[in-house]
């Protein structure tokens, strides 16, 4: 818990003792930034490799957890990456009343509903600003609307599924092209599974719904594609159609007060600003009743703008250590219902025996229901625009066009 000061402290304050937890690429920076600082002291550095060489001085770096608590920190920043140890580790310094910041979006995501409840027991604060869209204050931007009421959150949250997209574009190349040069330019993780499947988007969706009020969301409860079955093909057939795709995370808040989510590829027209982010800019739209549509946007990665971030939490923290703000507690489970708004579909698949035969396949149409605004038939591939079906629909279509393979089709609403 962060003392109350008595009146000769307002003179000299005393010192704030912090322990960071990792010091990778984010905690590295927030270590240059909080060392030498005047009325921080750092008391501790947990990594893995206590022989490496850091930007702090060597004796605070230790790999014991024990050694950190044991060190008292006020405020731990937690920036280790991953569930566990990172998980626990923020539940023990809760429930010794010691606040936390972290940058976490998989804990958010996955153990905020107890997490926050353990740090109201405990009269600490768990702040996050970091966990989605780095130095982009969306976060803040929805704890400032809360008085409003928010209807629906759309964005691209996932900066190097972005890059990747962008790159296909710039250079008419396939994904793995575009992902190879991503990792060169450290944009992507060695493992890119998370980004790529959607499912870091998922998390990210869930800590935004968090913070607009709606409850607490599971992220495998998202309805969530990535963006690995697109090809460099889809990418040009988007621009004949003046759209680009964009992997989107969408939200949205019904009047009974419902909540669907999605994340997927989405055929976005090309005059829309959301269109012309590049790189691995984040931004967001959120939509509310009074306020109207909100546009957010900025660096979505990157150790100085996480950096940015945490020494903003850090901020509010020192300015208000009993403040509510950002601790969604009192929220409940949000009550999901299936993304129901019909939209047309871009849809390839590609039969893995052979060529399709036009006859079986306005067959298939017809059963399913699906009317086709376009319909183009090429040897084992079928490209269509659907007229306005649900995502579930289109989906089941695309899979079945591709023999059940979800791996050899994309399925993309087209954003209106
Ligand atoms: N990078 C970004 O642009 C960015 C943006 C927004 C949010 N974030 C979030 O920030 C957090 C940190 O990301 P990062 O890129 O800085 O990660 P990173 O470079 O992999 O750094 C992780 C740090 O944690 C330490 N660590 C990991 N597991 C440990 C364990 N079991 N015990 C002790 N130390 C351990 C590592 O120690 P060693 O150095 O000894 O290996 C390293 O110092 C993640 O939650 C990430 O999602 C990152």
């Amino acid at each position: 818990m962060i003392r109350l000061l008595d009146h000769t402290e307002y003179l000299q304050p005393a010192p704030l003792c912090i322990a960071l937890l990792g010091c990778g690429n984010v905690g590295a920076e927030v270590a240059r930034h909080l060392a030498g600082r005047d009325g921080i002291i750092i008391t501790r550095v947990l990594v893995r490799d206590t022989g490496r060489s850091r930007p702090i001085a060597h004796a605070l770096l230790t790999d014991s957890f024990d050694e950190v608590l044991a060190s008292e920190p006020e405020v731990v920043i937690e920036l280790l990456g991953g569930v566990e140890p990172a998980r626990s580790h923020i539940e023990a310094a809760l429930s010794r009343g010691i606040s936390v910041i972290t940058a976490n979006k998989s804990i958010i995501a996955r153990h905020g509903e107890s997490l926050h409840r353990l740090a109201a027991l405990h009269g600490a604060r768990l702040l996050s600003e970091a966990s989605v869209g780095a130095g982009t204050p969306i976060l803040a931007a929805l704890d400032r609307l809360r008085g409003d009421r928010i209807t629906a959150i759309r964005g691209i949250v996932n900066g190097t599924c972005n890059f990747i997209l962008t790159r296909m574009e710039a250079t008419g190349g396939e994904l793995h092209e575009a992902l190879r040069e991503a990792q060169r330019l450290g944009y992507a993780e060695p493992d890119p599974a998370a980004d790529l499947t959607g499912r870091d988007s998922a998390e990210k969706l869930c800590v935004l719904a968090q913070r607009a009020g709606w409850g607490w969301i599971h992220p495998d409860a998202i309805a969530t594609r990535g963006i690995t079955t697109i090809t460099a093909e889809d990418v040009r057939h988007a621009r004949r159609q003046r759209c680009v795709i964009r992997l989107l995370a969408e939200a949205q808040r019904s009047d009974d007060g419902t909540v669907s989510l999605r994340v997927g590829p989405c055929f976005v027209p090309a005059a829309q600003r959301l269109a012309r982010l590049s790189g691995c800019e984040n931004a967001f739209e959120i939509e509310s009743q009074l306020a109207g549509c909100i546009h957010v946007q900025g660096p979505g990665a990157g150790p100085r703008a996480t950096t940015s971030a945490i020494l903003g939490d850090l901020h509010s923290l020192t300015a208000s250590p009993n403040g509510a703000a950002a601790t969604p507690r009192s929220l409940r489970r949000a009550r999901l219902t299936q993304p129901g708004a019909l939209r047309r579909h871009y849809i390839r698949a590609d039969a893995p025996a052979g060529p399709v035969d036009p006859g079986t396949l306005l067959d298939v149409l017809n059963r399913k229901g699906i009317r086709a605004d376009s319909l183009d038939l090429r040897s084992t591939r079928t490209t269509i625009h659907t007229v306005a079906v649900s995502s579930d629909a289109a989906a089941d279509l695309a899979e079945s066009l591709a023999g059940g393979h979800a791996d050899r089709c994309l399925v993309a609403p087209l954003m209106e």
